[in-house]
């Protein structure tokens, strides 16, 4: 299951609180997903791009939609990408007409929204969850700290806000990190680095499986017993 896009926070008829990610990350794993051999929903923001083959696409508008959408789907997922970014917060109210012009300063009261990777994280053998960090600045040390605040099994760390990588670029630049571990994905096109990632979760989930049944322990004979 895949999270991606923006969410747009309604102010009033006509006007919303928004983001830049443009979705594409997010489509880019849905697709690698896909064509792993995986069965993929794809959960997403307002976006204008088209469902990659082969996955099933529910559309959302806002954080709350998407974390209805999310609970509804994700049982049963064995991998969860977060790669959405949400809005942490929404108007308390949207208005039902449209806000009139009025005094020289005005304020925005705002409500913090769900987090929803960390509901998918903390449910009961729920999914192996990918987080993804948008950072300005300190990329690791803020990647490190959603890792754990959020109780996310792996997260992808990029740096956004400048040209050439992150929201509204083609390309990327991943550190993929987990506790007691990290591996440079390197940069590269959405594409290329989404299957990169798809590929580590996969062998993560693998690992986890292999734990759980006790198939890690190598059955045969030390040689020379
Ligand atoms: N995320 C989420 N629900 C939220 C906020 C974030 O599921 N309400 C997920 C994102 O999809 C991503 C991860 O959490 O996988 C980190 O998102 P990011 O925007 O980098 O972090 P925030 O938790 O929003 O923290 P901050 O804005 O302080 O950087």
């Amino acid at each position: 299951m895949v999270t991606a896009g923006p969410t747009y926070e309604d102010l009033d008829p006509v006007r919303f609180i928004g983001n830049r990610s443009s979705g594409r990350m997010g489509f880019a794993v849905a697709a690698a997903a896909a064509e792993a051999g995986a069965k993929v929903s794809l959960v997403s923001g307002p976006v204008g791009l088209a469902t990659p083959a082969g996955v099933e696409r529910r559309d959302v508008r806002s954080a709350i939609e998407m974390r209805d959408a999310v609970m509804q789907l994700v049982t049963g997922a064995d991998l969860f990408f977060g790669v959405a970014a949400v809005a942490d917060y929404r108007p308390q109210q949207a208005a039902g007409q449209k806000l009139k012009k009025g005094p020289p300063r005005q304020n925005l009261e705002l409500v913090a929204n769900p987090d929803i990777i960390a509901e998918v994280a903390a449910l009961e053998d729920g999914p192996l969850t990918i987080g993804f960090a948008a950072e300005t600045e300190q990329v690791e040390a803020h990647a490190r700290e959603k890792l754990s605040v959020k109780g996310l099994d792996m997260i992808a760390a990029n740096r956004v806000g400048r040209e050439g990588s992150g929201f509204e670029s083609e390309h990327n630049e991943i550190l993929l990190l987990w506790a007691g571990g990290e591996k440079h994905l390197g940069r590269g096109s959405k594409h290329q680095l989404a299957r990169l990632l798809v590929s580590a979760a996969a062998d993560r989930l693998n690992e986890r499986e292999a734990i759980e049944t006790g198939s890690d322990q190598d059955p045969r004979p030390a040689p020379g017993h």
